[in-house]
């Protein structure tokens, strides 16, 4: 038989995908599992996108599209990035494809040469990792610690951006639901401003998702000079409700847009015509789902705030945005449950799901081994109990 490219020995499973899986085997085989797993919103959106897609279907809806995408989901795009504060981008300057991972994919594809490094902050979003090594990039990790708020500080970008092609920057942050202030990101945008032939890819697409009237910032505000080289990407997946529907965007120079069409063009041809009707509905229509989730969300991260603070040893930055805590869990190392020696973050997430039938993804997942993710999109009535099953596992630690 003859064999696989060689980049397909360094393609991997997803690490969150294999938790995931593992709870809704033990839950078949009758367990009561509550998952903090998988990064799924948990709700649909309105009733106006279903309709877009019924109208939709009435239409000659089965034909080829643009690789670029419809005009009407362009502007819509366009219009949702005006009301983010990110103006000047025209139809030329943004392209749509399946979910921002597939654009990620793609900007890596476009962006970076075999051997080429890529920067970004640990912890990361898994898929990061997993792109840079299938296209044999060079990836440099910049340590974000709980002790710094899993925050980049300027100077550690600094050292970090000479001789590298990329910097990939995702705000608010899947781990750890931290969001960058104003000021933050201005120190960042000083730095970047220092190193011109660096590509600065900005996973934006959590970014209608922040707590405590802290707001979503961005480099090309802070220094308008970066906008020749800072591309946003953006999906419909979280903010909407819609992460099997696989709508994502890009924003940023035309060269760049033109390289996500030139792709399409090789392989997706375009997102399918029903499915661009409802991102259309999702970015123009009412936005009331997505504003209540927004504040539904706020009010559950305070709930698993304060029954993690309930833990004694225990380390919990307050994250801003997005759906995730990402608690440092140290302390529990070296300690046992019920006789099992928990020595990592794997074993801590495999005896909590084990013991108390609650999933979380250990922090190795995302490049910080001390750490563990709860994502809290569950339902209230499952979210308390899982809380309190947490505590108990930690009060049991021997
Ligand atoms: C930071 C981040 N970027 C990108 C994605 C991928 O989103 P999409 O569903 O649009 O592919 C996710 C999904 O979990 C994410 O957390």
């Amino acid at each position: 038989m003859p064999s696989l490219a060689a980049r397909m020995s360094r393609a991997k499973p997803s690490a969150i995908m294999a938790v995931a899986e593992k709870a809704k085997r033990l839950k078949a085989e009758g367990r009561d599992i509550i998952s903090f797993s998988i990064g799924v919103p948990n709700f649909l959106p309105g009733d106006h996108v279903y309709q877009a897609v019924r109208d939709a279907l009435t239409k000659d809806s089965g034909q080829y599209g643009s690789n670029r995408g419809p005009d009407a989901l362009l502007d819509a795009f366009i219009k949702h990035l005006e009301e983010n504060g990110l103006t000047g981008y025209g139809r030329k300057n943004v392209a749509t494809g399946i979910g921002a991972k597939h654009m990620l994919y793609n900007l890596a594809e476009a962006l970076l040469d075999p051997a080429d490094v890529i920067v970004f902050p640990t912890p990361y979003w898994t898929t990061y990792m997993d792109i840079a090594e299938i296209l044999d990039a060079k990836v440099r990790l910049l340590p974000c610690p709980a002790t710094q708020n899993y925050k980049l500080l300027p100077a550690q970008l600094d050292a970090a951006l000479p001789g590298a092609k990329l910097f990939l920057f995702n705000n608010p942050s899947n781990p750890t639901g931290m969001v960058y202030t104003k000021d933050e990101i201005a120190a960042l945008a000083d730095v970047l401003v220092r190193h011109p032939d660096v590509w600065i890819v900005c996973d934006d697409i959590y970014n209608r998702m922040v707590f405590d009237g802290i707001g979503y910032h961005n480099f090309v505000n802070a220094r308008p000079e970066l906008r020749d080289r800072v591309i946003h990407v953006d999906s419909l997946s979280k903010t909407y409700g819609m992460p099997g529907w696989r709508v994502g965007f890009v924003a940023g120079p035309e060269v760049v847009a033109q390289a996500m069409v030139t792709l399409n063009s090789n392989h997706i041809t375009n997102v399918p015509e029903v499915v661009n009707a409802a991102a259309v509905a999702a970015l123009s229509g009412p936005q009331d789902v997505p504003v209540a989730k927004n504040a539904e969300f706020s009010a559950k991260r305070d709930i698993v705030l304060d029954a993690l603070a309930a833990i004694p040893g225990l380390v919990c930055p307050r994250p801003q945005g997005a759906f995730y805590v990402f608690p440092d869990v140290a302390f529990a190392f070296g300690k046992s449950h019920n006789g099992t020696l928990i020595a990592n973050d794997v074993d801590l997430c495999n005896a909590l799901l084990e013991a108390k039938g609650v999933a979380c993804v250990p922090g190795s997942a995302f490049g910080e081994p001390r750490a563990l993710r709860i994502s809290y999109t569950c339902p209230t009535p499952q979210l308390v109990p899982g809380m309190q099953r947490i505590q108990e596992f930690f009060a049991e630690l021997r």
